[in-house]
């Protein structure tokens, strides 16, 4: 049986779990294939550091370019993460024709454009399943499966780390940091934790969704991003009391003059699917003109849930890379001479419901100076909740649902209802999405 040489760079929770895979599942996988995978080579940081699997038989360096330049290795996996050096040695690996597999989405959103043009180049592949939501192999479903639809809008919750957070939170006394930390501990947060928490990691996922959806080009630097920080455990109670969810979702839609593009904590509906998605687990809603609204659902991090993407795109290299034309599934779905560079809209132009929680002075009259500050926006109040807040005597909480505005209109409404003498503090605002 033929055996295709692999090197690693990273072995770290992907990394292994990606050694574990291809060491205890190769017989079911040699079945699937008609071939092996032998992992010749791994390069880490630290070569002293204790690892969590056996890498018997396989060469360990501390020199990343030993894996890019090895004369036998077929297929690069990066797991190091980062956009820098990873960047450098990917293109080092795709001119030396070997092929990639990555679940570095930062690296993708931000340098997809440039290394999949440069693998077309050099007639290589770069897959990077992992890179969005873990183990749901939402890339293929959506790239492949949905190819006969025009697709009209993506939502998803994206980030496992932060779905975590949102649902360890609706328990009585749970501490955000605390939280943050298991997260850690359980291998699903990034290097730099705040890139889950302010959701720059999600808007990297939604840059790589939003491209494979509308064949247009990855554009990280246009998503609009919000992170889940400033959301209070009074938040997710008060939207649980409204009949919501408070979930952190990347959204891309279409926009009458271009793409709209944005990541932010948001208020689901309970009843609708997506509301019920806890703990790690991810899901992707994505609406086909065809198929209509589907959702992928699944673990969104750890070890097992994304080696499992990357092992499954080594299979895909291994069936493909000897065609004439090895990327004969567009690196985005589209032709690469069909790709868009459009216009991604302010998120000013976008249209909701919002959620708005303000501290007031309990004090008779207030109310009517708040429902005036919205109705001279034209605004209208849908839905008003207010209670004695614990922490201050003299002040009460007060959440109210808008109709149906537009940014624009709501952030004017919120700077007057900033400037009255009655409000205490910050306002906190969250967009509501009925995602039907
Ligand atoms: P990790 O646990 O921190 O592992 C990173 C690995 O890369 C470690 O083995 C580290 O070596 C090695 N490394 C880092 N910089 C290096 C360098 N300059 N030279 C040599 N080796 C280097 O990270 P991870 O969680 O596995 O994530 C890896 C990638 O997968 C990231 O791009 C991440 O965004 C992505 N990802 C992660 C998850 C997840 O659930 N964790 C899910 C999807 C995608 P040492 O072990 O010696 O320090
Ligand atoms: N830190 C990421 C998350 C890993 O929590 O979703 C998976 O991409």
């Amino acid at each position: 049986m033929k055996t295709i040489k692999v090197g690693l760079l990273g072995l770290g929770t992907v990394g292994g779990g990606t050694v574990d895979i291809l060491q205890n599942t190769m017989p079911e996988i040699q079945r699937r294939l008609g071939q092996s995978i032998e992992i010749v080579i791994i390069a880490v940081r630290d070569l002293n550091r204790p690892r969590s699997v056996d890498t018997a038989g396989i060469a360990l360096t501390d020199n990343t370019f030993d894996v890019v330049n090895h004369p036998e290795v077929d297929i690069v996996v990066e797991l190091m993460g980062g956009t820098g050096l990873a960047k450098e040695l990917l293109e080092t690996a795709i001119k030396n024709g070997k092929h990639i597999v990555t679940a570095n989405k930062a690296l993708i959103a931000e340098h997809g454009n440039s290394l999949f043009a440069l693998a077309r180049e050099n007639n290589v592949i770069v897959s990077y399943e992992a890179a969005v939501a873990g183990g749901i192999p939402v890339i293929k479903a959506m790239r492949e499966g949905l190819a006969a639809n025009k697709i009209e809008w993506v939502a998803g919750i994206i980030n496992g780390t932060g779905n975590y957070i949102l649902t360890e939170m609706k328990k009585p006394g749970a501490d955000f940091a605390k939280v943050l930390k298991v997260a850690q501990e359980l291998g699903y947060a990034e290097a730099d934790p705040t890139f889950d928490v302010e959701g720059i990691d999600a808007a990297h996922k939604l840059t790589i969704l939003a491209s494979i959806a509308f064949g247009i080009e990855l554009q990280f630097n246009k998503v609009y991003t919000e992170g889940i920080s400033k959301v209070s455990a009074d938040d997710i109670r008060f939207a649980q009391q409204l009949g919501y969810e408070i979930k952190h979702l990347g959204v891309a839609s279409r926009a009458e003059n271009g793409y709209s593009l944005r990541v932010h904590p948001t208020l689901v509906p309970k009843e609708v699917l997506i509301a019920n998605v806890n703990g790690v687990m991810n899901a992707v809603m994505a609406k086909g003109n065809h198929v209509g609204p589907t959702m992928y659902y699944g673990p969104g991090a750890g070890a097992g849930p994304t080696a499992s993407s990357v092992v499954a795109d080594i299979i895909d290299i291994i069936r493909w890379k000897d065609q004439p034309k090895a990327d004969q599934v567009p690196a985005l779905g589209f032709a690469a001479d069909q790709l868009e560079s459009a216009p991604v809209v302010s998120i000013d132009e976008i249209e909701c419901c919002y959620y708005i929680r303000c501290l007031v002075k309990d004090q008779k009259g207030v109310l009517s100076k708040v429902s005036a500050v919205f109705a001279e926006s034209d605004i209208s109040i849908e839905n008003v909740h207010q209670e004695p807040s614990s922490e201050k005597a003299d002040d009460a909480k007060l959440v109210l649902i808008t109709n149906k505005v537009k940014e624009s209109s709501i952030n004017q409404a919120l700077a007057s209802l900033a400037e009255l003498d009655a409000i205490d503090g910050d306002i906190m605002r969250i967009r509501i999405e009925t995602l039907g």
